[in-house]
C-alpha cells in the first residue's frame, strides 16, 4: 500500500496539514540568504510527513484541529528532519528522499549546523504556544530519541547485543516520537486521561514496528524503492532483528563468520550478511514481531469512536508493515 493511499483517507485532515507546510516553512525563513538556500533544500525534501499526520489523525480523532495542533504538527516533523540529518551524518549515508543527503550536499560541518538549526526552530516554534505541556513533552522526547542513538551508538559492534536492549533502543530513538505525536493531538483536543494513553500506547506500538520494518528493509531493499542509503546498518556494525536471532541460535562456526564479516574493514558487508540469513526464518520471524506490535496497536483503538480519523490511523497501522520506503 502506498503512502497516498493513507493521504486520500485523509481528506479530515489534508487541509490541516497544507497548514503544517506553510507553518513549517515560514519558521525556517532567515535573513541570510544561504541559510534560505539551505532550507530551500530541506523545503524541497519531504518525506512521509508520518509523524505530522498521527498527530493530526490523533487530533482529529478525539475531537476539533485547532492552530495548536498545526504548529505542533510542524514542531514534530522539525524535530523529526533535525535527526534525520544528524543521523545521515552519524551514518555517513549518501541518499535521503530520493536526493542527495544534507552531509553530501555542504558536507558533515554544514549539516551538523542545520540539524541543530531544525531543532532551535522547533523549540523557537513550540514556545509560541501558550501552554508549556507541549515544549517540555517534545523536550522529554528529543532528550529519549537522543539517548535512543546514543545508546545505538555505544552497542555499534556489539554482537552480545539482546533483543530487550534493541527494543530499548528502537523505542527510544524512533517509538517515543511517534508516540508522543499521538499524545499530544488527543491531548490537545482535549481528550481524557484515559483516552491521551491509549493514543500514546497505539503510536508507541507503531513507532516500534516501524523501526523493525525500516531495519528489514535496510537488509532487503534497494536504495531505490526506500529513497535512501540502504546497507548501513551491518556496514557500521549495527545489529537489527534479524541478525539478533541469528547471533542468539548459530552454531559456532557461524557466529565465528558472522563476527568476522561484521568487523571493521571488510568489504561489503551488507550482501554478505543478506547471503548468510537470506535463506533463513529470521527476516520472517522479525516480520512477524513488527505485525504483532500493529496488532496491538490497533487494540489501543477499539474502545474509541468510530469515524474517517479511526480508519486512517488503522490504514496507517497497516502502512508501516507493508510499505518498502
Ligand atoms: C526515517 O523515518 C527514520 C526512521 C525513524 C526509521 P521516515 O521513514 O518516517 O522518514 P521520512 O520522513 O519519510 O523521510
Ligand atoms: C534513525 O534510524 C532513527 C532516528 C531516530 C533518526 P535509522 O538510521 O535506521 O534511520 P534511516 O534508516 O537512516 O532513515
Ligand atoms: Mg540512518
Ligand atoms: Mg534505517
Amino acid at each position: 500500500m502506498k503512502m497516498e493511499t493513507v493521504v486520500d483517507l485523509n481528506t479530515p485532515i489534508a487541509s490541516s496539514l497544507e497548514q503544517v507546510l506553510e507553518c513549517f516553512d515560514r519558521e525556517l525563513r532567515s535573513d541570510l540568504p544561504f541559510v534560505n538556500r539551505l532550507t530551500a533544500q530541506v523545503r524541497r525534501y519531504r518525506g512521509k510527513l508520518l509523524r505530522p499526520k498521527l498527530l493530526l489523525m490523533a487530533g482529529r480523532l478525539t475531537g476539533e484541529l485547532c492552530h495548536d495542533h498545526v504548529v505542533l504538527a510542524a514542531v514534530v516533523e522539525m524535530v523529526h528532519m533535525a535527526t534525520l540529518v544528524h543521523d545521515d551524518v552519524l551514518d555517513n549515508a549518501d541518499v535521503r528522499r530520493r536526493q542527495e543527503t544534507i552531509n553530501r550536499l555542504i558536507g558533515n560541518e554544514g549539516a551538523v549546523l542545520l540539524g541543530d538549526y531544525l531543532i532551535s526552530h522547533a523549540y523557537h516554534l513550540c514556545s509560541s504556544l501558550g501552554s508549556t505541556h507541549a515544549s517540555r513533552r517534545i523536550a522529554a522526547a528529543t532528550n529519549t530519541v537522543c539517548e535512543g542513538e546514543l545508546m545505538q551508538i555505544e552497542n555499534r559492534g556489539n554482537l552480545e547485543l539482546t533483543e530487550s536492549d534493541y527494543l530499548e533502543i528502537i523505542r527510544r530513538k524512533t517509538a517515543s516520537l511517534t508516540s508522543l505525536c499521538c499524545e499530544l493531538g488527543a491531548k490537545v483536543s482535549g481528550a481524557d486521561d484515559e483516552i491521551v494513553e491509549h493514543l500514546a500506547a497505539y503510536g508507541l506500538e507503531i513507532g516500534m514496528a516501524f523501526q523493525i520494518v525500516d531495519d528489514l528493509l535496510d537488509l532487503t531493499a534497494t536504495e531505490s524503492e526506500t529513497g535512501k542509503t540502504v546497507g548501513r546498518d551491518a556496514d557500521l556494525g549495527i545489529l537489527t532483528l534479524p541478525l539478533i536471532r541469528f547471533m542468539a541460535e548459530a552454531s559456532t562456526s557461524d557466529r565465528t563468520k558472522l563476527a568476522e564479516v561484521l568487523s571493521n574493514g571488510h568489504p561489503q558487508k551488507t550482501e554478505q550478511v543478506r547471503a548468510m540469513i537470506g535463506d533463513s526464518s529470521y527476516l520472517d520471524e522479525a516480520m512477524g514481531v513488527a505485525r504483532s506490535y500493529v496488532q496491538s496497536a490497533i487494540m489501543h483503538l477499539n474502545n474509541l469512536p468510530d469515524n474517517d480519523a479511526k480508519t486512517s490511523l488503522i490504514t496507517t497501522a497497516e502502512f508501516v508493515i507493508q510499505r518498502r520506503q
